[in-house]
């Protein structure tokens, strides 16, 4: 009996022990799975092309040239495709010349691989929509993942199969040209902003409707020295994980299949040669399954970052480090069939680079249909129900500043308003930097609408409206798209062209009931490789706004901007601002809808505002410090300006007015690793239907680390009828409390008390605590 029991128990230990090595294959399986961008069927596939493939051929694959001839390059695509040396091709948008030379590709390729066709379809391809910096301040994911995804349905129809979005640096300092293109500088907004991006392009997984989703610049990009674009990041591990790398590993999480390596050094080693980025944190921490693509150039610019000896080293240290597809620098095609020859990267090693790229392939259905319809591409890309859409999106992401003596909204029967400022009016700028058809393409078929377009618009023959628009600043060295196709800087205005304007603007203000004052930059001014060094209103748009001021009449300053402008004046002397971003073709549709009242406006700030720009970087997550800034002398601040922001992050205001009552924890005190529920009502105690964004925040108060002031951990914005109440819930547990703790080399919920607040902004009052115990 005991023997037989014996056997049995032993029998049984055997059967558990297979049933704990399934689920612990079948939980590494889905663990893999859970990242994994591509089915099983499509990898299959891949992996028998693969067999079938010479070295050169696979080299192709990992190469994405230029689809347009840029200055000193001969070689024109044709001629590489038809040797197949091109995998993927960029910058490229007419529908005409992607099917011919797919047709290229595809017929004269021995093994018919079809061609992945990237752009940077950023915010919205014919129907532009805000830039990303403007959408996260809607603190509405949905505005980002519905503007996407038609971006991605129009983008599919014209043949781009793959996105250079999103862009999801966290920017902690505005003097850095490209915060326009992520959500600003908190790593929680970020990562929300980022999934929903990813969903927008991609759908719930990649498929036959999707577009493949770029998740860059990895990683570190926005912590560039001095904010000067391109510049050296140094940033330690711990800054890395609980800051810079959050809003990749949210994207990568949802599914994103491709990744983009940024152009700067992080600690001294170029991101794109990176292994700890490319290789331990991607792959062996997160599993990522998809493919890494270099930023344009810079495979062979890591010999330019004095990093590699010569270009076959650079292709040596990109491979090394992970890195799948060179961008643009030919430097693997010119490269690699050496350094496989000679044995230095092996042929697994190649394999393995290559087999995500064809995997992902199949996984678009590129292979079952390489070809678009370009009988179907207008019809797509001129739907007017876009239109509308762009309209609300861009009013949710629009942030009210300042609201004075109700000076907004205005009503509908005022008769005379006068619209200064050369930016009302420019149709250029409203869409923002990165306009597809206007890049590369003839100058763009979208029609956007200015505010001053917007204003009359609104007003129809109801109201006369003047226009001064006073000269168009300019940037005082031109920007890389005019330096590519030859544009001449303009002059600056003459002393004899500013005392005109200015006689305009002051005789404009005097003859009307409201002042609407467009300020702010041009597109091109923020954006890449355009840091600047003062957040001043460029060229005379400042005295044109004093000057308007001085009238006496009501001046409503709408700005345009790609960052935090110095509006410190503006902010003392306007009663009322709106940040309007560039807000897309229907932009001033949707600024008048607000300026009008139609809408309430509900956005917030996903950035601190400073008051100049020399107190950046800005951010409110930051730690207490030795002195914080309330002490009386020895103060964490400047002699000359105090260290908090002009508006604080998460920072808006709406025609209506917003209570945040009755917080309570369901639990006060909880073991490390459990979880409590923060509830709170929010009311609207105003007269108008309006959005709240209720914001969650905590602090830890001791531990393995000094952690930051107050970090984000939760938001919602919610409509509320005037009078209505509604009862909103986070959940605060191990995901929102752990941080990467470098005393403890890993991620940790430490034991200790920490503060939670809710309210309208990062300097929510409503408080609780928690306890946190072994
Ligand atoms: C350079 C930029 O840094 C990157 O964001 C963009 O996607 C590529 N060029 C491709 O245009």
């Amino acid at each position: 009996m005991r023997k037989c029991g014996e056997e049995t128990e032993f029998r049984v230990t055997l059967r558990q022990i297979a049933i704990f090595l399934t689920v612990l294959v079948s939980s590494a399986v889905t663990l893999a799975g859970q990242n994994s961008v591509y089915s099983a069927e499509a990898q299959a596939q891949a992996e028998k092309l693969l067999r079938q493939m010479t070295v050169e051929e696979k080299i192709g694959q990992l190469n994405q040239s230029a689809g347009i001839v840029l200055p000193g390059m001969t070689n024109k695509p044709d001629d590489l495709i038809a040797q197949g040396k091109v995998g993927s091709l960029l910058w490229l948008t007419d529908v005409k010349e992607i099917n011919r030379l797919q047709h290229v590709a595809v017929e004269k390729n021995r093994l018919h691989i079809p061609i992945l066709f990237g752009f940077d379809v950023i915010h919205g391809y014919r129907t532009v929509f805000p830039v990303p910096l403007a959408m996260a301040s809607s603190w509405d994911p949905l505005v980002e993942e519905q503007a996407q995804r038609f971006a991605a349905e129009d983008a599919r129809a014209a043949g781009i199969l793959w996105t250079f979005t999103p862009m999801v640096d966290i920017a902690r300092d505005a003097r850095w040209g490209r915060i326009v293109e992520g959500a600003g500088e908190d790593p929680f907004l970020g990562s929300a902003m980022a999934r929903a991006q990813v969903r927008g392009f991609q759908g719930s997984s990649l498929g036959t409707n999707s577009v493949l989703a770029c998740v860059k610049h990895f990683a570190g990009y926005g912590a560039a020295d001095g904010g000067r674009d391109y510049d050296s990041s140094y940033i330690p591990e711990e800054l890395m994980r609980n800051v810079y790398l959050r809003p990749f590993h949210a994207a990568e999480q949802q599914g994103a299949g491709s990744f983009m390596s940024a152009y700067m050094d992080l600690n001294d080693v170029p991101a794109s040669g990176n292994h700890w980025l490319l290789t331990d944190v991607l792959r062996s921490d997160w599993h990522f399954k998809g493919f890494v693509v270099s930023d344009a150039f810079a495979v062979g610019s890591l010999v330019t970052h004095g990093f590699a000896k010569d270009a076959a080293d650079a292709a040596y240290d990109a491979i090394s480090a992970g890195l799948n597809m060179d961008m643009a620098s030919l430097t693997y095609t010119k490269n690699l069939p050496q350094l496989v020859a000679a044995g230095k990267v092996s042929k697994q090693q190649l394999d393995a680079l290559v087999l995500p790229i064809l995997a992902i392939k199949y996984q678009l259905g590129l292979f079952d249909h390489p070809y678009l319809d370009e009988s179907k591409v207008e019809a797509t890309l001129s739907r007017p129900e876009g239109l509308a859409l762009e309209r609300k999106l861009a009013a949710r992401s629009m942030v009210l500043l300042k609201n004075e003596n109700q000076t907004l909204p205005i009503k509908k029967s005022v008769q005379k308003i006068a619209v200064i400022g050369p930016l009302a009016d420019s149709t250029r700028d409203i869409e923002g930097g990165w306009t597809v058809e206007g890049l590369f393409g003839s100058g763009g078929k979208s029609h956007p609408v200015t505010v001053l377009a917007g204003i009359k618009n609104k007003v129809g023959a109801g109201a006369q409206v003047s226009y001064v628009a006073g000269p168009m600043p300019q940037r005082n060295f031109p920007s890389m798209f005019d330096t590519l196709s030859g544009k001449k800087q303009q002059a600056p205005p003459t002393q004899a062209e500013i005392t005109d304007t200015l006689a305009k603007v002051n005789s404009a203000a005097a003859d009307a009931d409201i002042v609407v004052a467009v300020l702010g930059e041009t597109a091109g001014m923020s954006g890449e490789a355009a840091s600047r060094a003062s957040f001043d209103l460029p060229g005379i748009q400042q005295q044109m706004l004093e000057t308007a001021v001085a009238s006496g009449k009501p001046v409503v300053v709408v700005l345009e901007n790609g960052r935090p402008l110095d509006i410190t004046w503006a902010a003392e002397h306007a009663p009322a601002i709106l940040e309007s971003w560039y807000s897309g073709t229907e932009g001033g549709n949707a600024v008048a809808d607000i300026l009008f009242g139609d809408v309430n406006p509900g956005g917030k700030l996903p950035v601190s505002w400073p008051r100049s720009a020399g107190q950046e970087p800005l951010y409110y997550n930051h730690n207490l410090t030795h002195e914080p800034e309330d002490r009386p002398r020895f103060t964490s601040r400047y002699w000359d300006v105090g260290s908090k922001p002009l508006y604080p992050f998460g920072y808006g205001l709406s025609y209506t007015k917003f209570q945040f009552t009755n917080l309570h924890l369901s639990k006060t005190s909880i073991k490390a690793g459990e979880g409590t529920e923060v509830s709170f009502d929010v009311t609207n105690s105003g007269s108008l239907p309006g959005d709240a964004v209720a914001q969650l925040y905590m602090h830890q108060r001791s531990g393995s680390a000094s952690r930051p002031v107050r970090e984000l951990t939760g938001f919602e914005r919610v409509t509320l009828q005037p009078g209505e109440t509604k009862t909103l819930k986070f959940p605060l547990g191990k995901e929102e409390l752990q941080f990467w703790s470098e005393q403890k080399k890993g991620w940790t919920v430490d034991a200790t008390n920490f503060d939670v607040w809710v309210g309208e902004d990062s300097t929510a009052q409503l408080h609780a605590e928690l306890a946190v115990t072994e």
